[in-house]
């Protein structure tokens, strides 16, 4: 252990931690793409190895992004990206049995299926590696791509082409356009080797196959990705030009056939007893495994009852994954840190000895809240049990009461914030303690801005949260207006960035093309990154879909303060938006500075009109539907989907802009109104017809 980095604090370490990243991705790029190596081979390393120590000291810092993750350059302008023309979504989760079978209920309840039917499912492994489209047109490998967000992902292909066990040509019955989806892996054996390897070389090692294998996949040189054990397994379809199953069995059988590898054991079970004895058993086979799984999947094995379940916001309805237990380890609490979050939410984190917990060092766990820490009673000096499971925060679960000495004092929690110094409080009703600094508050700028730029908002790339902390310092960020300002100032400035440490004349251009590219944003994603309370992806949708475009949003938004007004009962009307999600956008958009920034970014960035997804030809495309009473022949939730679907906005109030008020049995005051209103009402049988047509 170097005896200088010992003395690092963690915001020092953080710091040359983001210097020497840049550094070292500068060299990588001079080398790799523009074969013109800036510093001699002896430097490279030296800049490595401290960039290693640092992270063997301070685990939290080795993000997949850092470069002792990846060998090698991202590309210039980085991956180019591909929509996809499905999209690629995740997956929900169960924890137990119980989980388990209130999801199967869900399934159930949604299709209207009585519990002697019964509905199979096919069980597979989960996978944990990286998701891939591959497209196939006339059976020949056409392109690659990653997830990405679910709707636009990079283009890996040449490195997707040095992977063996992914066919490049599929002869036999194949349909005209095909997409097959799966898990690019690294297998446990090849994981050892190729660190042994790199260790050998002196290169950095990696912290678990699925890291190994991001950064084998995102190499600008596919020569180099060639010398990497990747693999493939398919377990999924993607666009297809014409049906190749009916059923989930018949897609595995077909991905076979076509000459891809599968994950094994898959079954076909239909009752929840055959599902657990399924679960059982892989959990059992588990370690001998030569690839990580970090649960199993379970899908509604018949395609027909797949496209009605459909979609809710990212994940199918038809499916779940049933995740292994979380990973357990001992450690000492050293200290117990206050972040702030974009919301002035107060999160207390614990600082930890270092302990791997499968497979990864862990450092830092979560505490929730106050009443958590109260609850456990955790205390500095504490020996505590932390778990992990998959990407969640590892978070501590309980204190070794055992092992507590005399002395170890409550912790205080702060009434202040720990950054701005503003009162904390704590609404009725709530479990967070919020800095009340709003706009003061640097903790919660910072963290505001680095979500506006994150991968679901104005995904930027190349702005991460190092950068935007470190320019947020300076002040040349201090809002979003001002990246979108960054390259005029940065003209006219004394200290341009391609002439700082860690920057160059290429990267300072990459950053720039990022903003610029990002100047184009879709109105739902706007939203979403505005960070406003309570405003997640979903919402942010739906509220893009009610409303269209931001001066229409901006406009509703004051008219709505008055509660009694159209405005207000229109926003309530959206689906999941109460009173209180109501609340936080109306206060939001009457915000005098918030005002301001909105006009500010108004004038550099074109945001897109809302536009349905799909079926802009359907007959009830962008029409409002209501759905009241008893329905007979689907559930209410399966009618609402498929209006969605199909391009209507279903509402709950009955309202003048209501289109269709579709009356089941026993409907009450909504049809009543309708009548009033001289809506017009449909009977069930009137509306399947119209949907028909
Ligand atoms: S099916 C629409 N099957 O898990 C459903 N996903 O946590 C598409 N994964 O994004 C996914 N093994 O990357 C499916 N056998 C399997 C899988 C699997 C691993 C991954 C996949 C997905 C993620 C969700």
């Amino acid at each position: 252990m170097s005896d200088t980095l010992f003395d690092f604090t963690l915001e020092e370490a953080k710091s040359r931690h983001g210097e020497l990243s840049r550094i070292i991705e500068r060299a990588n790029e001079s080398y790799y793409q523009k074969d013109q190596p800036e510093i001699s081979d002896a430097q490279y390393d030296n800049y490595f190895q401290e960039l290693q120590k640092i992270e063997k000291e301070f685990p939290d810092l080795v993000t997949p992004d850092s470069p002792t993750q990846k060998v090698g350059a991202a590309p210039s302008k980085g991956f180019k990206k591909i929509k996809h023309a499905v999209p690629m979504l995740s997956l929900g989760n169960v924890f137990s049995e119980d989980e388990l079978e209130d999801f199967i209920t869900r399934v159930r309840k949604f299709l209207r299926v009585e519990k002697a039917e019964k509905i199979e499912l096919t069980a597979e492994p989960k996978i944990d590696g990286l998701s891939c489209s591959l497209r196939y047109e006339g059976g020949e490998l056409i392109y690659a791509v990653t997830r990405g967000d679910g709707y636009e992902g990079e283009d890996i292909t040449q490195n997707v082409k040095t992977i063996s066990d992914i066919p490049q040509k599929i002869t036999g019955q194949v349909p005209d356009i095909l997409e097959v989806r799966g898990e690019v892996y690294m297998r446990r054996s090849g994981f050892i080797e190729l660190n042994k390897n790199q260790e050998a070389q002196g290169k950095q090692v990696f912290a678990n196959p699925r890291n190994a294998a991001a950064g084998s996949l995102r190499q600008l040189d596919s020569k180099i990705t060639a010398l990497r054990p990747l693999h493939f397994f398919g377990y999924a379809l993607g666009e297809v030009s014409a049906p190749v199953a009916q059923t989930q069995w018949e897609i595995h059988q077909r991905i076979k056939e076509w000459g891809f590898s599968e994950a094994s054991p898959v079954a076909l079970c239909s009752h929840i007893d055959d599902i657990m004895a399924y679960y059982n058993e892989v959990t059992q086979l588990r370690p001998d495994l030569d690839y990580e799984i970090d649960g199993v999947v379970y899908k509604v094995n018949d395609l027909s009852l797949q496209e009605r379940l459909g979609f809710v916001s990212r994940a199918p309805r038809w499916a779940t994954a049933h995740k292994f237990p979380a990973e357990k380890a001992v450690s000492i609490i050293k200290d117990i840190d206050i972040q702030v979050g974009r919301t002035g939410v107060l999160t207390p984190v614990a600082r930890l000895e270092p302990v791997t917990v499968g497979g990864v060092v862990v450092s830092n766990a979560t505490l929730h809240n106050a009443d958590e820490i109260e609850r456990k009673d955790v205390r500095i000096g504490d020996h505590v049990v932390v778990q992990r499971a998959g990407d969640v925060i590892p978070q501590v679960v309980e204190v070794v009461k055992e092992r507590r000495q005399a002395g170890f004092q409550p912790f205080p929690f702060p009434q202040t914030c720990p950054v701005c110094e503003s009162k904390v409080i704590r609404e009725e009703g709530e479990v967070a303690w919020r800095c009340t600094g709003g706009l003061v508050c640097s903790a919660q700028a910072v963290e505001r801005l680095k979500h506006f730029v994150s991968r679901l908002a104005f995904d930027i790339e190349g702005l991460g949260a190092k950068i935007i902390e470190d320019f947020w310092q300076e002040g040349l960020i201090k809002n979003p207006v001002d990246i979108f300002r960054l390259e005029e100032k940065d003209k006219n400035s004394l200290t341009p960035l391609r002439a700082r440490s860690g920057w160059g004349e290429q990267s300072a251009r990459n950053l720039f093309q990022a903003i610029e590219k990002s100047k184009t944003i879709s109105f739902n994603r706007f939203i979403y990154a505005l960070g406003i309370r309570q405003v997640g992806e979903a919402t942010a949708k739906r509220l893009a879909s009610f409303y269209k475009d931001l001066p229409t949003l901006r406009g509703s938004m004051v008219q709505a303060q008055d509660p009694e007004g159209e405005a207000y009962q229109d926003l309530i009307s959206i689906e999941d938006i109460g009173p209180a999600v109501a609340d936080d956008l109306i206060g939001f958009f009457v915000e005098e500075h918030n005002q301001e920034i909105l006009d500010g970014i108004e004038k550099y960035v074109h945001i897109e009109t809302y536009e349905q997804p799909q079926n802009a030809g359907s007959p009830i495309s962008k029409k409002v539907v209501i759905f009241t009473g008893t329905l007979e022949q689907m559930t209410r939730a399966e009618a609402k989907a498929k209006a969605e679907n199909l391009g209507a906005k279903v509402s709950g109030s009955v309202s003048k802009k209501t289109d269709y008020v579709i009356a089941g049995k026993d409907a009450g005051s909504k049809l009543k109104k309708a009548k009033e209103l001289g809506v017009k009402v449909l009977s069930e049988d009137e509306w399947l017809e119209l949907i028909r047509t």
